[in-house]
């Protein structure tokens, strides 16, 4: 299968989306030791600002589907979120899961030697003190023995903050929905290294364009081997799965 292929690009074909967050709860320690075992090399996850100012591992703006609280994360400090449950939501088993700053879950990948896309997830309103806050982050405690992270957002205008500040070769990736007709505008604006996008929303002739270019293109969110294959068919370099186990043999 091609999974075993070489990826273009700094990330392996197969990319564990919030961790294994099919089989533990999303952006969790616990999610991204699963997608290890299950023999993920690489995850994704998403980093927003607390209220003062940390980065914490969070997908939504909100607390209610993960820690079943009301609250926006921008509203709480750092060290009250890092107390809060987000893992019984998705199973009892994980009762005890807690959001996580980023620093935590750098160490975490070190221990594990795992690679990573970093996605901002910026608050609305908060798009370059999000891009900026994160790229330090990475210039200042990135591990030294990991490859670089893959950095990726849907705002442009926390990836054009982040720029200046991310480690001179850190691959920068925007993410969309439905790539636009003026993607190779945005490619050259933002010196991007990467287009990730919503696979169901590709059509092959986009993708050949843009792998033409020798553009690493990632796909997201892809669970279904079928689909996999057809993407990796048209160039598609890696996809986020949320079951890593259906596409790798375990560790
Ligand atoms: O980074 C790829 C993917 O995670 C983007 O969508 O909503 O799952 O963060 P979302
Ligand atoms: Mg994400």
């Amino acid at each position: 299968m091609t999974t075993s292929a070489p990826a273009p690009g700094p990330l392996p074909r197969i990319v564990a989306h919030r961790g294994a967050s099919g089989s533990a709860p999303e952006n969790t320690l616990a999610a991204f030791r699963r997608a290890h075992a299950l023999g993920a090399a690489a995850v994704e996850f998403d980093c927003k600002l607390s209220g003062d100012g940390r980065i914490v591992v969070h997908h939504d703006e909100t607390l209610r589907r993960t820690a079943r609280l009301e609250g926006r994360i921008r509203d709480w400090q750092a060290a009250d979120l890092l107390h809060l449950d987000v893992g019984a939501w998705f199973a009892s088993e994980f009762a005890g899961e807690t959001i996580q700053l980023l620093r935590n879950v750098m160490v975490l990948l070190d221990e594990l030697g795992m690679q990573a896309n970093i996605e901002f997830k910026p608050c609305a309103g908060l798009e370059a003190e999000t891009g900026r806050a994160i790229a330090h982050e990475i210039a200042d405690y990135w591990p030294a023995h990991l490859p670089l992270p893959v950095v990726s957002s849907f705002s442009q205008a926390a990836l054009a903050a982040a720029a200046e500040f991310l480690p001179a070769k850190t691959a920068k990736a925007m993410i969309w929905r439905h790539v636009p007709k003026n993607w190779a505008e945005s490619v050259e604006r933002l010196s991007l290294d990467a287009v990730h996008c919503l696979a169901y929303s590709l059509d092959e002739p986009t993708a050949r364009a843009i792998v033409e270019r020798s553009i690493p293109l990632r796909c997201f969110t892809v669970n279904d081997p079928a689909v996999a294959e057809r993407l990796f068919d048209w160039g598609v370099s890696s996809i986020f799965t949320d079951f890593p186990e259906r596409f790798l043999p375990p560790r």
